[in-house]
């Protein structure tokens, strides 16, 4: 009753802000995102019928923290009524700091525990099952460029173009380390509730998954890139419009923004994207990807870089 799984990190190119049900955990918007490939988190289940209660370890150390949600996604696909688990999570790259962390955790969780009960559900199965967990996570299960629909009742998942069909590049500049003021869950339930530009996002989310839908179908670079900086900029409106105010970025952040402009004018094909924290995520085509990471690297307040392209959805391994 034992079984490792792995899923890679998704960045949302159109992105879910807001949910329509928090108690079932649904969005209020679709989405649309790409997959990591070199961004990874490998989560290991073993269910001990000798355990009293599940127990987490996070990178090496014992976590409570995140124990009460890891244990009720665990729940959703063994039922409460199961054995304690032992959970083990690696990752290799910075968790909590808006790098999507929870995304690659609870889709690889959810690979591991459904293959250590022998269930073998769907993958489509699981991914709603993630959803519940962080609604980021269900895009996790899948590669290439993956689309959140909402359907009525529930989410229903859509492999777009798989990885290898548009080999694009994510350099990731990370600006500071650290957890995150307000999480993504409580943070979009107060935008929901106070940002003026709240019902205006969900009014517009349709225009502008249709218009990356066909620039991705397209392969139409500076298509997507307008549509997705757009739509990153439109959802730091409704956070900024929000009371309190979330504002997530920092100098560096905006540093690296102006990077990204300056290597647009001279002809790189790129373009950036920002989540609930101060990290940059610059998308560009591979021949441009050395000069994108130098540039970034070489910007006021950046610490570090992580660069990747596209990848496979969550699988199983080999135990380690
Ligand atoms: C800004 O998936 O972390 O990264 O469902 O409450 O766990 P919960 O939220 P989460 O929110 C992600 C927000 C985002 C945009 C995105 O990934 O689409």
């Amino acid at each position: 009753m034992r079984a490792t799984a792995t899923a890679q990190p998704n960045i949302a190119l159109i992105k879910y802000w807001g949910k329509r049900d928090s108690l079932r955990n649904l969005p209020a918007v679709g989405s649309i995102s790409i997959t990591l490939a070199d961004l990874a988190t490998t989560m290991c289940v073993e269910f001990d019928a000798a355990l009293a209660n599940d127990v987490l370890t996070i990178n090496g150390s014992e976590n409570e923290a995140m124990l009460a949600r890891v244990s009720r996604c665990i729940d959703s696909v063994a039922g409460e009524d199961r054995k304690a688990a032992r959970v083990s999570s690696n990752s290799n790259f910075p968790i909590a700091a808006g790098l999507a962390s929870s995304a690659s955790a609870f889709a690889a969780l959810l690979v591991a525990a459904d293959a250590a009960l022998g269930k073998k559900d769907a993958r489509s199965v699981l991914a709603s099952l993630a959803g519940r967990a962080s609604g980021s996570a269900a895009r996790s299960l899948y590669g290439g460029f993956v689309e959140l629909r909402n359907t009525a009742a529930d989410i229903e998942l859509v492999e777009l173009c798989a990885a290898p069909d548009w080999p694009l590049e994510v350099v990731v500049a990370i600006t500071a380390l650290g957890p995150k003021a307000v999480g993504s869950t409580e943070a979009m339930e107060i935008s929901r509730k106070t940002s003026p530009f709240y019902s205006r996002w969900i009014e517009q989310q349709a225009q502008d998954l249709d218009e990356a839908r066909a620039a991705i179908a397209a392969r139409d670079f500076a298509r997507l890139a307008a549509v997705a900086e757009h739509n990153c900029l439109k959802m730091h409106s409704v956070m900024w419009g929000s009371r309190p105010p979330m504002i997530y970025w920092n100098s560096a952040t905006l540093a690296c923004m102006q990077t990204v402009r300056e290597l647009q004018s001279q002809g790189v094909a790129v373009f950036f994207t920002i989540d609930a924290g101060p990290q940059l995520k610059a998308v560009c085509e591979p021949a441009d990807e050395a000069r994108v990471r130098d540039a970034l690297e070489n910007t006021t307040g950046v610490e570090d870089i992580l660069s990747s392209g596209l990848g496979e959805g969550a699988k199983r391994i080999a135990d380690e």
